[in-house]
């Protein structure tokens, strides 16, 4: 497996120029977590990044029903990877299938790549963001929303836990 270094260079947060509202919610990104010889990763496009408590935090949500939960319960660590539009075939599959049941770096051919603090990336990232585990909440069913969203939302009231994580590295692809 190769090491951040040979393929990233680091960044710091407030470096980072894409749109948040872009990149979160169109090009969508990985979550993943777990050490490089037992990790899982996720498709989300649900998050943000920001400023909290003195410190530059990225926020991502994953439902208990995921097998990244897990992975993300026994981290200290996790990543988000942004794989540009072009990967969206990974996001298919890591969007839809759990690696309960699929080995999803062999069906996508996601490359693994360790981080500085011990996460896992991938080759095909052009952005990285690392992050350490500081919070969690779990969403209540508290929601101003009409009826109809949140129900078709959450019809197996599985609401998403919450992580905050503060960001210690972001990469870019050299
Ligand atoms: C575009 C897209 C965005 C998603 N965003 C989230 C999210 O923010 N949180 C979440 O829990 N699941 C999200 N999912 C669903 C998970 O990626 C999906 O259930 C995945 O198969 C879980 O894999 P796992 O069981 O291996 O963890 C999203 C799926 C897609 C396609």
């Amino acid at each position: 497996m190769k090491t951040w270094d040979t393929l990233f260079t680091k960044q710091k947060p407030e470096e980072i120029k894409d749109n948040l509202f872009e990149i979160i919610g169109k090009e969508w990104f990985l979550i993943s977590a777990g050490t490089p010889d037992n990790f899982n990763m996720m498709t989300a496009s649900w998050g943000t990044m920001g400023v909290f408590w003195q410190k530059p935090i990225t926020i991502c949500f994953v439902r208990p029903t995921r097998y990244t939960f897990g992975f993300m319960e026994d981290s200290d660590v996790y990543t988000l990877s942004f794989l540009g539009n072009k990967n969206k075939d990974v996001h298919k599959v890591c969007g839809s299938k759990s690696g309960r049941d699929t080995n999803k770096i062999k069906e996508t051919g996601l490359l693994p790549v360790t981080t500085g603090h011990g996460g896992i990336t991938y080759e095909q990232a052009r952005l990285v963001v690392e992050c350490k585990k500081i919070y969690f909440d779990d969403l209540k069913p508290v929601f101003f929303l009409p009826d109809e969203i949140e129900e078709g939302i959450y019809p197996n009231k599985d609401y998403h836990r919450v992580y905050y994580g503060e960001i210690l590295n972001v990469y870019v692809k050299k």
